[in-house]
């Protein structure tokens, strides 16, 4: 079988299409056959931000759907023929999150990912997928859709009448602007492009802010909001952006904290933090239970992820080029 492997050592170039052996099912686990994946920033910084070369080679990719085609002994939850998605963390079932169900059981780093025509895991570590999606939709969900999902239901609690900043128009952006209107929320996009934000205007966001034109975007933001400040920030900004989430929010409000798009660091006035009785969420993705939780809602609402451009397997190095370039509009898909 054919797997995408990043060997050698960091960098777009060094993915290249290894043969290996189809893997055989041990107790608990299932063999699936891989249909699609997608890609999240995240695996962009792990092919080419560097790390820990001990974790070379690589199979890269959390997120994907596949066809359960063995099953192993004492498997009762999966059968054959079943459609899932792996969890991107393996280990973080539900309740929690402990650090034991975290860092170390994730997929494509530095458990071998979904780029790959055949992958073997635990059945536990799985979850049917969605019956009105496609594989390739079903691919886009179990890191940006759980992610966005668990920032604004699981720990913001939004309701009807909310109103949701999200900033950019990436994989985790587009689905929380997804579920919020779902939710019956109002939905500020901010984004570096006129056109992305007209694309995002189609999906049902209420008022868009260029972040480029209007670089205090978070006061434009407590002006559309009439002084009050958002209910919600769906932050993936990071360094540059957080700053300002604190200024967009109203008292009592919500940031998810998520993304490091612009960086890592920076100071942060941490009066106007507890002066506004912020709540401020750490979010790394989610557990199986509330994947699942989720997938109803997408079935539901008949909710389907916004893929900006599909790729072959043969061609991945496109597809993450197209990814560090920014200039995509929600998820890039790999066909496997
Ligand atoms: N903590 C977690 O569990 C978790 C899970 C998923 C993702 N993440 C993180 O969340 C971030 C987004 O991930 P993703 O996969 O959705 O990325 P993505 O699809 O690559 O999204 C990138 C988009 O974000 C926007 N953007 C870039 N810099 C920005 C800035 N300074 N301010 C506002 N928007 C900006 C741009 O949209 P426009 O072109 O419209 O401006 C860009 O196209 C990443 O940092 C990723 O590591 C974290």
């Amino acid at each position: 079988m054919r797997a995408l492997v990043l060997e050698g050592n960091f960098g777009i170039e060094n993915l290249k299409l290894k043969d290996r052996d189809v893997p055989k099912a041990g107790p608990g686990q299932v063999v699936l056959k891989m249909k699609a994946g997608s890609l999240n920033y995240r695996d962009l910084a792990t092919v080419t931000f560097g790390g820990n070369p001990a974790l070379l080679p690589l199979v890269p990719l959390s997120d994907g759907c596949g066809e359960v085609v063995e099953v192993g002994e004492g498997v009762k939850r999966l059968a054959k023929g079943d459609r899932v998605a792996p969890s991107f963390f393996q280990g973080w079932i539900s309740g929690g999150p402990v650090a034991e169900q975290l860092g170390a059981t994730a997929l494509g780093s530095p458990i071998d990912g979904c780029a790959q025509e055949y992958m073997v895991l635990s059945a536990e570590g799985m979850s049917k997928a969605p019956s009105n999606l496609s594989d390739e939709e079903v691919a886009c969900l179990p890191c940006a859709a759980l992610t966005a999902w668990r920032a604004l239901v699981v720990e913001g609690n939004i309701k009807a009448g909310d109103t949701v900043l999200v900033q950019g128009t990436g994989g985790v952006s587009i689905f929380a602007l997804q579920f919020a209107k779902a939710m019956g929320a109002r939905v500020i996009v901010t984004s570096s492009s006129d056109e992305k934000i007209e694309r995002a205007k189609k999906l049902g966001a209420d008022d868009a802010i260029n972040y480029k034109a209007t670089p205090n975007w978070e006061m434009e933001a407590r002006k559309l909001t009439g002084g009050r400040g958002v209910d919600h920030v769906v932050e993936v900004g990071g360094a540059d952006t957080f700053p300002r989430s604190i200024m967009a929010a109203r008292v009592g409000g919500h940031i998810a904290v998520i993304g490091i798009l612009s960086g890592l660091t920076k100071d942060v006035n941490v009066a106007a933090i507890f002066a506004q009785n912020l709540k401020i969420s750490g979010i790394t993705v989610g557990s199986r239970t509330q994947f699942e939780e989720m997938s109803r809602a997408i079935e539901q609402n008949d909710i389907h992820p916004v893929i900006d451009k599909r790729f072959p397997l043969d061609e991945a190095q496109e597809a993450f080029r197209l990814m560090q370039g920014a200039s995509h509009f929600g998820k890039i898909v790999l066909n496997i």
